[in-house]
């Protein structure tokens, strides 16, 4: 089924979908938010193994928070949360992490006073193999040999765009299978945020699974295969990316076409 969509309130349309691969992650009519300010209304999504999907929409929708949930920062009202098929729903950051999903927020939390070395051992704090971490140090600076050649040096002096390099690297340093990236663009140059476009295209094709908010819906809706557009809080579009970005509603709202 074909539907050209425009979000109707309340009601969701669905673009046409063609996808393999089993769920590695389910989000079910998930409602969260802050004290008494729900900022999720029955959300549900899903990224399947192997899958890049986006979730874009304006300021304040909800994406970062959708993330933080999912990353077990915040405890949901209600709804489920699946990976692999099994429920996270409740489960803290930290058992998060040692699944296998890796969080990179938009303030990136490295230590400004540590090395770009010790900041990715940081990242690989809950793995025991010394083979295992030296062989994701190889990976991440052969991903990003800017981080090699600055290995020594404070992270507090790296520019913007190597800052975030160093955050996704941190994040990959856990072997994670699902990668959920808030706005890594933000702050970029466009040659710098193309850089960071890239390399997340890289791991895509290297089997990471990536779950991707971005403001930049541009380039996003040609580097990934579906995305979901939350607006107040809602799913109100989802589909494959490059049908959604063919949208009315996504060309005039988010493309400015
Ligand atoms: N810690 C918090 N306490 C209270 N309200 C919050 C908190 N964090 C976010 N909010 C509110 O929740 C809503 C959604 O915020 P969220 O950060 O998820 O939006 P977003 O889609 O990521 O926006 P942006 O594109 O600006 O990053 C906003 O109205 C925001 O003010
Ligand atoms: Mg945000």
């Amino acid at each position: 089924m074909f539907v050209e969509g425009f979000p109707v309130s309340g009601r969701r349309l669905k673009l046409r979908i063609n996808e393999g691969g089993a769920k590695l992650l389910e989000v079910k009519d998930l409602n969260a938010g802050y004290d008494f300010l729900q900022v999720l209304w029955d959300v549900s999504l899903h990224v399947s193994e192997g899958e890049f999907v986006a979730l874009i929409g304006p300021n304040g929708a909800g994406k970062t928070t959708t993330l933080r949930t999912i990353a077990g920062l915040l405890s949901p009202m209600s709804g489920e949360i699946l990976f692999k098929g099994k429920p996270i729903t409740h489960l803290p950051a930290h058992k998060v992490s040692r699944i296998g999903i890796s969080y990179i927020s938009e303030s990136l939390n490295l230590f400004p006073k540590m090395t770009v070395r010790e900041n990715l051992l940081l990242g690989a704090y809950a793995v025991r193999d010394r083979k295992r971490i030296s062989e994701s140090l190889d990976f991440v600076f052969d991903l990003f040999p800017r981080l090699a050649e600055r290995s020594s040096q404070l992270a507090g002096t790296l520019s913007g765009g190597e800052r975030k390099m160093l955050a996704i690297a941190r994040g990959m340093m856990s072997n994670p299978e699902l990668l959920l990236v808030d706005e890594p663009s933000l702050g970029l140059a466009p040659k710098l945020a193309q850089r960071v476009f890239d390399a997340l295209q890289e791991l895509r094709r290297r089997g990471v699974t990536i779950l991707l908010v971005e403001q930049n819906v541009n380039i996003t809706l040609e580097i990934t295969d579906r995305a979901y557009v939350l607006e107040q809080g809602r799913i109100v579009l989802e589909g494959k990316s490059s049908e959604l970005s063919q949208n009315e509603h996504v060309k005039h709202v988010y493309l400015g076409i």
